[in-house]
């Protein structure tokens, strides 16, 4: 089994070269902003607490996440590897993921980290913002507590890894097509 972490701030490109990476390598997409929108639209107790927290651009607490994980991973054992998208996104996280994939016998081999500047955050995020109906793609202010919070508390979920000397990092800006071909390069080291 194959476990890569695609790791960046809010609009590095995660969502878009994750589409690409899973289908290229045949991997099950875990993106846990998808999946609590996914709570939201069809009207679950779920949805509706974590729904205060994304609207703020503020992290859904741990134990909401952590539980929808471990269901995900539980039901899809025979999955050729996972591609991690937005998760985990605090240390508590990466701490309990190691946990529940250590269940299956396994592990996250790498985390590809996607650099790119704030102001370009912002300005993609706004883009998309004007027709993606994201609430917290709407203004700017919450597009900065995203930022904020992942700069506070998701940043040292590199340094988690770094320490297992599981970290590479690439540049996220350029094309769709160039960032793929880096990112390609790296799993295929791995698979
Ligand atoms: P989530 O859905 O994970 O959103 P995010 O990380 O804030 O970031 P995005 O999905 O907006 O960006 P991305 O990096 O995927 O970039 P994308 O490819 O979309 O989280 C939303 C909220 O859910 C959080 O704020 C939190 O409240 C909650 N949440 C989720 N997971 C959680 C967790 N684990 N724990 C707690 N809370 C959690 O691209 C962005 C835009 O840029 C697009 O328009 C795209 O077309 C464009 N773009 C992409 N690549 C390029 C490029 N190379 N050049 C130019 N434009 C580009």
């Amino acid at each position: 089994m194959f476990n890569v972490i695609l790791f960046g701030a809010p609009g590095s490109g995660k969502g878009t070269q994750s589409q690409k990476i899973v289908e290229k390598f045949q991997l099950k997409h875990i993106s846990t902003g998808d999946l609590l929108r996914s709570e939201i639209a069809t009207g679950t107790a779920l949805g509706k607490e974590a729904k205060q927290f994304m609207d703020n651009g503020v992290l859904v607490p741990d134990v909401v996440v952590i539980g929808m994980i471990g269901k995900l991973i539980e039901n899809n054992k025979e999955a050729k590897g996972f591609l991690f998208d937005g998760f985990p996104r605090t240390v508590a996280q990466a701490e309990a993921l190691d946990k529940l994939l250590k269940l299956s016998d396994a592990e996250i081999d790498v985390v590809i980290a996607l650099e790119v500047s704030e102001e370009e955050l912002v300005t993609r995020l706004l883009g998309r913002g004007k027709t993606s109906g994201r609430s917290d793609d709407a203004d700017e202010t919450i597009i900065r507590s995203r930022i904020e919070e992942y700069r506070k508390k998701t940043e040292a979920v590199a340094d988690y890894y770094k320490k297992f000397n599981k970290v590479k990092s690439i540049e996220g800006e350029g094309s769709v097509d160039e960032i793929f071909e880096k990112l390609s390069a790296i799993v295929e080291q791995y698979i």
